[in-house]
């Protein structure tokens, strides 16, 4: 496992040349050791052309897969296809999956086991709504979204922990570090291996304050992640509080 891990959701942003351009300059940007901790996913039509032009420096994650292999599910991408063009990382459980797009936590818990079943590596995300986490809900909320944790077998040990609460993501509101410490503390209680990353509104200006709580093994990073100059400022910073 990747452990600091500082990821890089580019959601629906940036064309192919754009892409090759953020790739070439991040290699040039961040060293060796660095890169081995960073992680870029991109859409999907992007996801073969940027493995193959990264080589395997870094891992390329796609921000979604099916649980089947195959078959009638219009628009939906294989966990198998991935593998095979090179993709072994996916993020499953984005809030925008879950709320812009209705994924319910059935679907989002099946999308998981499936892509384990299959070999891949997961960013599993979880956390709560701004009404939910004002009627006190907070851990109710998260409870129902790890319970699915318990069933991976093995598979958790290829799961990374992403806790983006909704209201932090895209809103510039990053989460208090008191706020982050008690979730993060929580999940670790429950489950000591995975990676646990913090996502939402992580920037350069946030990120030291962020990195150095003990049970934050790194961030889910959107909007700063689009820049490279933003992105490499937040790894750097990461990655010399967590020492490597
Ligand atoms: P943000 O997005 O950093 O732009 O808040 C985080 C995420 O959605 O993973």
């Amino acid at each position: 496992m990747i452990r600091p891990l500082l990821a890089a959701n580019w959601k629906m942003n940036k064309t192919r040349r754009e892409a090759d351009q953020f790739c070439d300059d991040l290699l040039t940007a961040l060293s060796e050791k660095q890169l081995r901790h960073v992680m870029i996913a991109p859409q999907f039509p992007l996801l073969q052309n940027l493995c193959e032009r990264i080589g395997s420096r870094f891992p390329v994650a796609a921000q979604n897969c099916h649980y089947e292999s195959g078959g009638a599910f219009t628009a939906e991408v294989s966990p198998d296809l991935l593998l095979e063009i090179g993709i072994q990382w996916v993020i499953i459980g984005h809030s925008e999956r879950r709320h812009l797009f209705g994924e319910s936590q059935e679907l989002v818990a099946r999308r998981l086991s499936g892509a384990l079943a299959k070999g891949m590596n997961v960013i599993y995300c979880i956390g709560e709504k701004l009404d939910e986490r004002e009627e006190g809900k907070t851990f109710q909320v998260l409870d129902a979204q790890i319970a699915v944790l318990s069933d991976l077998g093995e598979g958790l040990d290829r799961t990374v922990l992403a806790y983006e609460p909704v209201w932090a993501i895209g809103t510039g509101k990053v989460a208090g570090t008191e706020q982050i410490g008690e979730v993060h503390g929580y999940l670790r209680s429950r489950f000591p291996t995975p990676p646990l990353l913090y996502g939402g509104s992580v920037k350069p200006e946030n990120i030291d304050s962020i990195a150095s709580l003990e049970n934050v093994d790194g961030a889910l990073i959107g909007g700063a992640g689009l820049d490279v100059k933003t992105f490499s400022a937040i790894v750097n910073r990461a990655l010399e509080i967590k020492g490597v």
